[in-house]
């Protein structure tokens, strides 16, 4: 296939690679250098692209979005999270409606990883006889470094722009779909701005979902014990992930009623194993049983290239675009930017 990388900084570049290297013909555009073309109205025969992949910051997503439709009416595009900021998803909504030909897809990770498709199964399984009543995921990295580097600032979802999508992603593979549909209606007990976003309703198992980009580790107990280096299990004990250290404490850990856990953990092998980044584990632990299976993979790399078959394959006016989450996601950085104006 003929593939359009539109913004080839650090994400844009991966999508580039990893393209590449299954074969498909890229052609890149970015203004900074080192693309084949600065601008896209520089792209001499557009209609001969087979898919399009939009990975420019998120102010620049909808006007590369309207100007491919533009001259391609029928494009196939895989777009960046967040979509869009905010205040640009009506906007959105209509410039897709205005181009019903169009297929679009917005890059969801983990909603494609097979380390999460397995744990999600095994939660099933079992939730079958043993219903679920508290699920806790937490994305912690210490991103102090890469701020101070002008990545990862934010200013309109704040700290719920960076993992909550992907925090999303896991929680709604584990929960029946109505169930995960009255999770984003529902308004949270607790949001801090660190982030810590907890809901207890009589309807709905109890849910936290927490991230911290400071490094600070919410709860070190629940999947502390999978990771085998020394190094890591001493930041973890600590509840602290130094300045520049590159640990990530990715974890999603399902209660049953039984007592029983299942944590899915994410590159537990930080460490001890030069290929980590690519191995994650879900152990199941009841009182004296204790199971666990390994997931090896690129899910990154795995995403890309599932979604891009879907691309293919999917009828036009298809739009996968996550716009609840969007939204729920929007309200969170709404309500912690009012939490901070309150402080201050
Ligand atoms: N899916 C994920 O896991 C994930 C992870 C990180 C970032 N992202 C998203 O990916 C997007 C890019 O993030 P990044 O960290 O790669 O940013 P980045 O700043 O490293 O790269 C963006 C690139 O886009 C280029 N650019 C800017 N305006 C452009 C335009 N109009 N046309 C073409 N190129 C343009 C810039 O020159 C830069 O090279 C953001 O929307 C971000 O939220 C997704």
């Amino acid at each position: 296939m003929k593939i359009v990388v539109v913004g080839i900084g650090m994400i844009g570049s991966r999508h580039a690679a990893i393209f590449r290297e299954a074969g498909h013909e890229v052609v890149t555009v970015d203004p900074r250098g080192g693309a084949d073309h600065g601008r896209l109205s520089e792209l001499p025969f557009p209609s001969s692209v087979d898919a399009w992949v939009i990975a420019t910051p998120t102010a620049a997503h909808l006007p590369a979005l309207g100007e491919i439709l533009r001259r391609c009416p029928d494009a196939r595009v895989l777009l960046e999270k967040p979509a869009c900021y905010p205040t640009e998803i009506a906007d959105l909504v209509r410039t897709v409606r205005r181009h019903p030909r169009s297929r679009i897809v917005v890059n969801d990770v983990y909603g494609h990883s097979e380390a999460v498709r397995r744990f999600a199964e095994s939660v099933r399984r079992l939730s079958e006889s043993d219903p679920i009543t508290k699920v806790t995921v937490e994305f912690t990295k210490n991103r102090e470094l890469d701020v101070a580097n002008g990545r990862f600032v934010d200013t309109q979802y704040g700290e719920a722009g960076y993992e909550f999508f992907h925090m999303l992603s896991i929680l709604r593979s584990v929960l029946p779909a109505d169930t995960y549909r009255r999770y984003l209606r529902t308004l949270p007990a607790l949001v801090t701005p660190e982030m810590r976003v907890r809901t207890s309703t009589e309807d709905l198992p109890d849910i936290e979902l927490y991230a911290s980009s400071a490094g600070v580790i919410g709860h070190a107990d629940l999947a502390g014990f999978a990771f085998s280096a020394n190094a890591a299990r001493e930041h973890i004990a600590r509840s602290v992930i130094p300045y520049g250290t590159d640990l990530r404490y990715r974890f999603a850990d399902v209660e049953l009623g039984s007592g029983k856990h299942v944590t899915l953990v994410f590159e537990a092998c930080y460490g001890d194993d030069p290929d980590y980044k690519n191995k994650h584990a879900v152990h199941i632990r009841g009182t004296g049983t204790w199971r666990h299976f390994t997931i090896s993979g690129n899910h990154f790399k795995e995403a890309l290239l599932r979604q891009l078959h879907l691309l293919d394959r999917t009828a036009e006016g298809t739009a996968v675009m996550r716009l609840p989450e969007h939204r729920f996601l929007a309200g969170l950085g709404w309500a912690t930017s009012t939490v901070l104006c309150h402080v201050i």
